[in-house]
């Protein structure tokens, strides 16, 4: 059990709760969160938006019981934190884009922390969330409230592009990248049990046979995986 540093709603229905201690993880990992201790049993996968020297923050929408519970806690509160699980982004050398949309920017903001250089292209449907952080964080920042964040990229220049959000985002930026060289590293959401691996809930199909999104990802090369509607994404 770790304990809640703070837990802060920065947006309708959106939080970060932040909990005490030195945490490892790398970008585009994630832990499993427990707010509680009755029904359901199963932990919540939350990727990390951000750590530092003695802290762990998670950004989180509420969009069932779990999440309810969470945005209960309250500092120094216990909330249970197992991780971190999952492969991440990798690390890389030139320029980097991160495309986000809605809950898809919150493991982009580690991101661009850990990278020596990279763009923010960070796409909402209604309400902007987080984005001043990316400020300090990347050399640029484009946002997009309600119209296609993707119309906003010109992949030029980039040695590789990081995506997580809604699937459609995530196809239309595969489609402009097709034929650039380019890679698109993409991390996936499904539903998850176990989170390492062992139930099989988050199998996907991909060219090399079934994966697990929670331990062969969730970040995989775009060319890989077929971005069907098998994943439920924000
Ligand atoms: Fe159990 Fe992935 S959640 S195998």
């Amino acid at each position: 059990m770790a304990v809640v540093r703070s837990n802060v709603r920065i947006a309708s229905d959106v939080y970060i709760l932040e909990a005490e201690g030195h945490f490892a993880g790398e970008m585009g990992q994630f832990y499993m969160l427990r707010g509680w201790d009755d029904y359901p049993l199963l932990s919540r996968p939350i990727s990390i938006h951000d750590k530092t020297e003695d802290g762990i923050r998670f950004l989180y929408r509420v969009a069932g019981y779990g999440t309810e519970k969470l945005s209960r806690l309250k500092a120094g509160d216990p909330v249970g934190l197992e991780g971190p699980f999952g492969n991440g982004f990798p690390q890389i050398e030139g320029r980097v884009a991160l495309v986000g949309g809605g809950m898809g920017t919150a493991p982009l903001y580690y991101a661009a922390k850990r990278l020596a250089s990279a763009d923010a292209y960070l796409g909402f449907s209604a309400e902007a969330f987080g984005v001043e952080p990316f400020r300090e964080a990347a050399q640029a920042v484009t946002v997009n409230v309600g119209g296609y964040i993707v119309d906003d990229f010109r992949p030029d220049g980039y040695a590789a592009v990081f995506t997580c959000g809604p699937l459609p985002m995530m196809r239309a930026l595969a489609a402009k990248l097709d034929g650039s060289g380019i890679p698109l590293y993409v991390s996936l959401e499904k539903r998850m049990a176990c989170g390492v691996g062992a139930c099989l809930v988050c199998s996907c199909a991909t060219k090399s046979g079934n994966r697990k999104v929670c331990a062969d990802g969730p970040v995989f090369r775009a060319e890989e995986v077929e971005l069907n509607d098998d994943f439920n994404i924000h």
